[in-house]
């Protein structure tokens, strides 16, 4: 990757985007996928299949790896490369229309290529059309779908495609990747062990781990910066800290715990457990509390069983027996 000139637009540009890879050599880790690309790259396009499906999560390089297929490897101009955000297509209509069109020769080259961004929200129906696209595709077109969530495809549209399953970045992988641009951008201005600390907060997503070094790198000293790190967990961890804090409130109330569960309950159970852990171990290391005890030992132990029906249960054990243990204790509400 070499050193992006940053012109006046390019210094506004959010640095995530400003350095998204636009070739396989800059993709960091996922290196089974990038040796699996690279052989479809030496084939003869009229023998690349016609449909790909990009799987894995959030932030690790599926849009990034899809726009490479398709502009790269499928040598598909601008002009004919649609890129769909399903989320905001979600019905049907979106694919009757890519069925009415896709019959149209490409404007310039050989393929006309389809994105479809979050395709697990289309809708039944519109999946069920998509099949059909799938099945009967002209032969200079060619979809890429991309998701988070591939159970919520229909098992024969996963069937169809060729499949990549794009993993989180190791640490040593994000670290790799900041270091790189932390030298192309800020010519190294900050500390490995900074960029160690992002890594770990970045939870394996190359986007986060570009935000947050943007954010620190606004910043002057190092100190600053970490706190600026670790305020990041915190800030996406909201509806964790309001749990929290919902908690350790001295009146604790069923009623407001039981609000922010709701709020949680499709968010990954060792995440929670994770960031409840770190709240209250904070708490712990500030001063002398009983509450704060009791809950790190209930939150201890995975909830590898249980999942969430586990920290359900956990939360009403801290709001029964809170109040026994705040008659011991004298707790003010931490932060
Ligand atoms: N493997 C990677 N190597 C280098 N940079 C990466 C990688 N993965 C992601 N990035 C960086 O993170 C940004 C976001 O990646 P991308 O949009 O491809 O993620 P995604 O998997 O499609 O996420 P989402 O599921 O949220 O759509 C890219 O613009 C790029 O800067
Ligand atoms: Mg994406």
């Amino acid at each position: 990757m070499g050193r992006k000139k940053a012109n006046r637009g390019e210094s506004l540009m959010t640095l995530y985007l400003k350095y998204r890879p636009t070739c396989l050599e800059d993709i960091v880790g996922n290196c089974s996928t990038v040796e699996a690309l690279k052989s479809l790259s030496r084939m003869p396009l009229e023998s690349l299949p016609h449909s790909y499906l990009f799987s894995g999560p959030t932030g690790c390089g599926k849009t990034t790896l899809a726009r490479i297929l398709a502009k790269n490897i499928l040598q598909c101009s601008d002009f004919d490369f649609q890129e769909l955000d399903v989320a905001d297509f979600r019905g049907i209509e979106t694919i009757r229309d890519i069925r009415r069109t896709m019959t149209l020769k490409p404007l310039k080259g050989k393929t006309r290529v389809w994105l479809l961004d979050e395709c697990h929200k289309l809708t039944n129906d519109a999946q069920n059309a998509m099949l059909k696209a799938l099945e009967d595709t002209p032969s200079h077109v060619y979809f890429i779908l991309s998701t988070t969530e591939p159970n919520k495809l229909i098992p024969t549209i996963v069937n169809r495609c060729l499949r990549f399953q794009v993993h989180k970045l190791s640490r040593r992988e994000m670290i790799k990747l900041l270091k790189r641009i932390a030298k192309l951008e800020y010519n190294s201005k900050i500390e490995i062990h900074l960029l160690s600390e992002i890594a770990s907060t970045s939870e394996g997503s190359a986007r986060k781990a570009l935000t947050t070094l943007e954010k620190v790198m606004a910043l002057n000293d190092p100190e600053s910066m970490l706190k600026a790190i670790r305020e990041e967990q915190f800030n996406e961890n909201k509806s964790v800290i309001d749990l929290c804090r919902a908690l350790y409130h001295p009146q604790a109330n069923w009623e407001n715990v039981r609000k922010v569960l709701l709020d949680l309950e499709n968010e990954d159970h060792e995440k929670i457990r994770k960031a409840v852990l770190g709240y209250f171990a904070n708490v712990l290391m500030s001063k002398h509390d009983m509450l704060a005890h009791l809950i790190i030992q209930l939150f201890k132990e995975p909830f590898y069983d249980s999942g969430f029906p586990g920290i359900v249960s956990a939360c009403f054990e801290v709001f029964a027996q809170s109040k026994e243990v705040m008659k011991h204790d004298n707790s003010d509400v931490p932060y």
